[in-house]
């Protein structure tokens, strides 16, 4: 039978015996991680004329729901520069996606060579794993296919790789909070770009997000439920680090999803005070930054992780959903 159990070994040894609701949604997603899969080139027609990927056309432009897009100087851009910036954008999400992804791969295969044998997590965390090398060589195709050349890990991204990696051993709830943190912005971004009228939106891109949003409804189920599974057996000290750890995690990642690279404004000479208006200054993508974090945040409260300490942190980097601006102030 594809899902036979075999008993885990803390059950064996008579020792607290985890939900077993726990255990039954990790092999449902395994199942389910069996029954709907994507691969990268059988279900990806990449030579398809409609797939083909042209630098001028005016689908890749921002448009101006994005508030980069809707900037008088990013709307002042010949149609063939907006174009570019457009799809540069898209380029670097997915080469943040394929770098994010090694990270958790790692941190993944790490985790599960620590479990009891028989385990569900260790079928299941594999199953991700492959998932997640599937949706790596679909970014960097398209990325190859923009013909943008991107440069690989910096030297300092490859030590905060080898360092988060580190915590899926050693701190496992950290890793899985980065793994939502990372998760969680992207697939905002994702599902609001697919509520766009289907005609707005290239072909490949919808087909490459169809496929990601769908296969990373799974990972973040995991990724909660494992959570919450583990969370409440730590020590107080642990879950303090955990609680103020969150706020750090996301905001940074938030950041990185969800705006304009440095790199790129200096490539198309996007002024200064146009990012800032875009971004840091805007109260738009800071209502899209709660919103991408509320998910979270939410999780926080039912773990018990967040606190006035906690808080603290989530309102500086200005990630705090405003829902949770009310209940802190309502409840200390
Ligand atoms: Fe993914
Ligand atoms: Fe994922």
């Amino acid at each position: 039978m594809a899902d036979e159990f075999v008993v885990p070994e803390e059950e064996r040894a008579g020792q607290a015996v985890r939900p077993d609701g726990y255990f039954d949604l990790i092999r449902r997603l395994s199942h389910q991680s069996v029954v709907k899969h994507f691969d990268a080139y059988a279900d990806i027609d990449w030579d398809s004329p409609e797939f083909r990927i042209d630098h001028d056309d005016s689908r890749w432009e921002l448009e101006t729901d994005d508030v980069l897009g809707a900037t008088e100087w990013y709307r002042s851009q010949p149609a063939g520069i907006r174009s570019r910036i457009g799809l540069r954008m898209l380029a670097n999400f997915m080469k943040i996606g394929v770098v994010f992804e090694y990270v958790l791969k790692r941190g993944l295969l790490d985790f599960a060579s620590r479990l009891p044998s028989g385990s569900p997590e260790f079928r299941y965390c594999y199953h991700e794993t492959i998932e997640e090398a599937q949706h790596s060589l679909m970014f960097q195709e398209f990325i190859n296919r923009t013909g943008f050349r991107l440069p690989g890990l910096s030297g300092i991204e490859r030590r905060y790789a080898d360092f988060v990696v580190k915590y899926a051993r050693k701190f496992p709830e950290l890793f899985f909070v980065f793994v939502l943190a990372g998760e969680d912005p992207i697939d905002y971004v994702q599902r609001e770009s697919l509520r766009k009228k289907r005609e707005d939106i290239h072909p490949l891109f919808r087909r490459i997000m169809q496929i990601h949003v769908t296969e990373e409804a799974r990972h973040m189920s995991f990724a909660r439920h494992a959570l919450r599974n583990r969370v409440p057996e730590l020590s107080r000290t642990r879950k303090a680090r955990l609680g103020l750890c969150v706020p750090l995690i996301l905001g940074f990642m938030g950041k990185m999803m969800m705006e304009a690279s440095p790199r790129i404004a200096r490539e198309y000479n996007i002024p200064r005070e146009v990012v800032d208006a875009a971004y840091s200054k805007n109260l738009i993508h800071r209502r899209r930054i709660h919103d991408a974090s509320t998910k979270l945040f939410g999780l926080c409260e039912e773990l018990g992780l967040v606190n006035p300490w906690s808080v603290r942190l989530w309102r500086m980097m200005r990630i705090l959903p405003q829902t949770g601006a009310l209940t802190v102030a309502t409840t200390h």
